[in-house]
């Protein structure tokens, strides 16, 4: 008996080129998996617009009004539990979450950043990299703990910081390999590949070192 495609859920607060990434592989045929649905702490946004083009329903939950941000992701699980994914994928998501959200998805919750984690958690990742003189940047995809930009990291992709590179050179090179590298983990993940502990991220039964596995 075949078994049941894969269920995801995307969040988004902007652009969606990640989004757009995975919707293109879910129909090449690279990623044997359904996007159940697709939600943005913000509306009016691109990624918006790319689910519905792909007739993929949409919810907006502004973060706005709630109490306190544990009130805030307490609705947005809910919203996302609505969907029973297997997968859900932060991709561009601008909010910081709290372990009411992070706790229960914990194990199937994913995150893209653009740097070489640990390096350049948070904000302005491109010109901290610029700034420190590195040579090269990159982008890590992780499991998702409660800690900001931290968790077990599943695989990175570098290229090289050029002398000539403004922040906005330099971001549009790392997403090429962004957009590479979310759809190949959703992949794995949704072919029962992936998994993490506590500390560390497993693929095909194997220990993943500190930096993850890193795509040539
Ligand atoms: C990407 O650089 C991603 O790594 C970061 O936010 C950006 C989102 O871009 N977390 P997009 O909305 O997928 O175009």
């Amino acid at each position: 008996m075949a078994m049941a495609r894969k269920r995801l859920v995307i969040l988004i607060s902007g652009s969606g080129s990640n989004l757009q990434a995975i919707i293109d592989a879910t129909r090449s045929g690279s990623l044997d998996a359904d996007i159940a649905g697709v939600l943005s702490n913000k509306a009016g946004v691109l990624g918006l617009q790319r689910a519905e083009q792909a007739g993929i329903p949409t919810q907006v939950l502004p973060h706005h009004g709630y109490a306190s941000r544990e009130d805030y992701d307490a609705a947005l699980l809910a919203a996302v539990q609505q969907y029973a994914p297997d997968l859900v994928l932060l991709a561009g998501f601008m909010r910081i979450l709290t372990p009411v959200f992070v706790a229960p998805l914990y194990g199937k919750l994913l995150n893209i950043h653009p740097s070489l984690l640990p390096k350049y958690p948070g904000l302005h990742t491109h010109q901290r990299a610029i700034d420190a003189g590195d040579s090269e940047a990159g982008v890590t995809v992780h499991f998702v703990s409660a800690e900001l930009d931290a968790g077990p990291i599943i695989a990175q992709a570098r290229v090289p910081v050029l002398p000539s590179d403004t922040a906005d050179t330099l971001a549009a090179r790392v997403l090429v390999q962004e957009h590479r590298l979310y759809p190949l983990v959703a992949r794995w993940f949704c072919e029962g590949r992936l998994r993490c502990d506590a500390q560390h991220a497993w693929l095909d039964n194997t220990l993943l070192p500190e930096h993850g596995t890193s795509l040539p």
